[in-house]
């Protein structure tokens, strides 16, 4: 079974992708360390993420150590992340390797922003989450406190809003949902809830 989760920056994507793995046996591949893992080896390399050549490069790169770094979760690399994700060159640096986890056998759930539009619209499972910016602000802000990380709440809000622009408005793959996914808004949702959700369609679609 292949499951292909997207929505924007802290809709409950990881959160739902891990609970789904563990509850079917899955792998589970969070395609934005990916980006982030890009961003990552071109600030430390000094590089700016808005140079598409130096960006492409750091793609071409990547290796599994990268997505291991200590600094994949930080704001400003999840920021840069978000600039280096709208170059056609990086995403197609990553498409195989994004193909290549999901083909393994046993099956996988993969959660992004492009997975069930443009890296496996075949799968037989894709849900998109949504929630409002406030909610979503807000379980960002405490992700960030609990890791013991400086953030304020407003500027969490504000950050958010620029990279949900910059993902939907780009031009390579979008943020969009499948024709055929599961629209589930989490506002009012805890985890528990939209795991159930999620179980119930995927029971539905594959009986
Ligand atoms: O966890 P959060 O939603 O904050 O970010 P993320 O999923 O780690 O993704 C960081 C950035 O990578 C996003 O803002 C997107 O611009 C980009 N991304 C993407 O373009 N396509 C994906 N499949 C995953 C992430």
């Amino acid at each position: 079974m292949i499951v292909a989760i997207d929505g924007p920056a802290a809709s409950g994507k990881g959160t739902l992708a891990r609970a789904l793995a563990a509850r079917f046996g899955l792998a589970h591949l969070d395609t934005g360390l990916l980006y982030r893992a890009v961003a990552a080896r071109l600030l430390r390399a000094g590089g700016d993420p808005r140079d598409a050549a130096g960006a492409e490069a750091a793609a071409a790169g990547l290796e599994a150590a990268d997505l291991e770094a200590p600094d994949l979760r930080d704001e400003a690399v999840g920021a840069a992340a978000s600039v280096v994700a709208a170059l056609p060159g990086v995403r197609r640096a990553l498409v195989a390797w994004q193909r290549r986890f999901a083909a393994r056998p046993g099956g996988a759930v993969l959660d992004g922003r492009d997975i069930g539009t443009v890296i496996l619209p075949s799968a037989p499972v894709k849900i998109f989450l949504t929630a409002s910016p406030e909610v979503r602000a807000e379980r960002r802000h405490n992700e960030l406190r609990a890791r013991g990380a400086g953030s304020i709440k407003s500027v969490v809000l504000r950050e958010l809003a620029d990279r949900d622009a910059r993902d939907r408005e780009r031009a390579a793959a979008p943020l969009a949902p499948a024709p055929d996914a599961l629209l589930l808004d989490t506002t009012d949702l805890d985890a528990e809830a939209v795991l159930a959700a999620a179980v119930d369609f995927i029971v539905a679609r594959l009986g």
